[in-house]
């Protein structure tokens, strides 16, 4: 599947953050609503990595999330039930958007990575589907 399929289904897409350059660097900034679809409920990150980590492996039934690579890279694959795609993160000024009921599996991080991620919902297990066949069978509903 192309990104341009699964971002016309609304399932993911990147979202764009503004910069702020000048000769002391760069700062991005987000405001919750504005920049992204949702009211930031939570936010998580994950770093100290192994480089053959493989992380998700589960979708939500109700969660959106923005996923960041902060710093260094990491891909993302993503799987709505009928058809998969993979993004490659690495810009600390691009996100990406997951609806709920996207199955997504993280590997292949580089040393220092950092992962931040944006959520709409406090962490909730209720709300995980960690098995994919239980998770096939929703997103046909
Ligand atoms: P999990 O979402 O499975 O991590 P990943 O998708 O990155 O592999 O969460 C790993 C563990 O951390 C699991 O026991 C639940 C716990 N956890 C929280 O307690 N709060 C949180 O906000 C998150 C994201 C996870």
């Amino acid at each position: 599947m192309s990104h341009s399929e699964s971002e016309s289904k609304g399932h993911v897409r990147l979202i764009d953050l503004p910069v702020i350059s000048d000769p002391r660097g760069d700062l991005t900034f987000l405001e919750g609503s504005r920049h992204v679809p949702f009211d930031i409920r939570r936010v998580y990150y994950l770093y100290n990595v192994p480089v053959d980590s493989e992380r998700g492996g589960h979708a939500h039934r109700e969660l959106e999330q923005v996923v960041f690579a902060l710093s260094g890279s990491f891909r993302l694959k993503i799987d709505d039930g009928k058809t998969k795609s993979e993004y490659w993160l690495r810009d600390p000024k691009k996100g990406l958007y997951i609806n709920k009921l996207i199955w997504r599996e993280m590997d292949s991080f580089s040393q220092g990575a950092v992962c931040m991620v944006l959520a709409s919902h406090p962490y909730d297990e209720a709300d995980y589907y960690r098995d994919y066949d239980e998770f096939l069978k929703a997103s046909k509903l």
